[in-house]
């Protein structure tokens, strides 16, 4: 069995949590990651058949049953999750029975899952009916995407119209737009199943007054993702309240589009 800290998928979660937390996205325990593990990847590491805890899940996930996540722990501050990986993150198996998850590794101080698994596995079922390559789902709190919840227009086209214009990859970066959800109550089932509802059309999601959802093949994918419309959410912030003279038209937008040959998120340009 090889040393768990070793694996290049634990280390670039570590890496990928870091950076999130040096972009100011993870205040203390602000945000958690998931990221798909094949049994191959992980046995290596674990025994399989050795499950060390079982927790109820509090929900329940059926396409995704003896699947492996190595997951954020609740509570626990990305700052550390770099120097304490076995205490602030685990990997988790969801059981047969679909609503137990079986710990195989980590939360090494009695600890937990995120609080947030509920909308981290929903997405990833979502995101995995549309696109089967998809391995991350990212949540974090970043301040420009979460200052424009509070001025902006929640309406999705109006948001993502917004962000599209800010800087000219965006479009690029995701052509499938973004959703938003209004505010609710965090480390719910319900806003799990709001949150799959909207990745079935989008890789981000808003959460209003919250932060943001991403998703991706890959822990770099996610994370382009968000770092992309953050981005563009402090442009925004620093033009909102000035005479705008210009901005990159439908036109331009739907150039880029056709340049690249991208799928448009339907009915979002004029
Ligand atoms: P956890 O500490 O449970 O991961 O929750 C953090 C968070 O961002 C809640 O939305
Ligand atoms: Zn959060």
């Amino acid at each position: 069995m090889h040393d768990i800290l070793t694996a290049p998928f634990l280390v670039e979660l570590v890496r990928t949590a870091t950076n999130m937390y040096q972009h100011g996205w993870d205040e203390r325990n602000g945000g958690n990651i998931s990221l798909l593990l094949e049994e191959e990847q992980v046995r290596d590491y674990v025994d399989v058949t050795h499950v060390l805890r079982t927790i109820p899940a509090g929900f329940t996930a059926p396409d995704l049953a003896g699947r492996y996540f190595l997951v954020t722990g609740t509570g626990k501050y990305f700052k550390n999750i770099q120097y304490y990986p076995a205490e602030n993150l685990g990997l988790i198996r969801l059981a047969q029975d679909d609503s137990t998850v079986e710990v195989l590794w980590g939360f090494s101080d009695g600890g937990r899952f995120t609080s947030e698994l509920p909308a981290h596995l929903m997405s990833h079922s979502a995101r995995l009916a549309v696109d089967p390559a998809n391995r991350v789902v990212l949540h974090c709190h970043p301040n420009n995407l979460l200052a424009m919840t509070f001025v902006h227009d929640l309406d999705e086209r109006a948001f993502t119209r917004t962000l599209w214009q800010m800087c000219t990859e965006c479009i690029m970066v995701f052509p499938d737009g973004v959703n938003v959800l209004p505010w609710m109550l965090c480390g719910t089932a319900e806003i799990g199943q709001a949150t799959a509802e909207k990745m079935k059309t989008a890789r981000l999601v808003v959460w209003a007054q919250h932060g943001i959802y991403g998703a991706g093949a890959n822990l770099d994918e996610a994370f382009g993702l968000i770092e992309t419309a953050e981005k563009a959410a402090e442009v925004y912030l620093k033009i909102a309240r000035l005479p705008w003279k210009q901005t990159i038209p439908d036109v331009g937008l739907r150039q880029v589009a056709n340049h690249l040959g991208l799928t448009v998120r339907k009915g979002f340009l004029d």
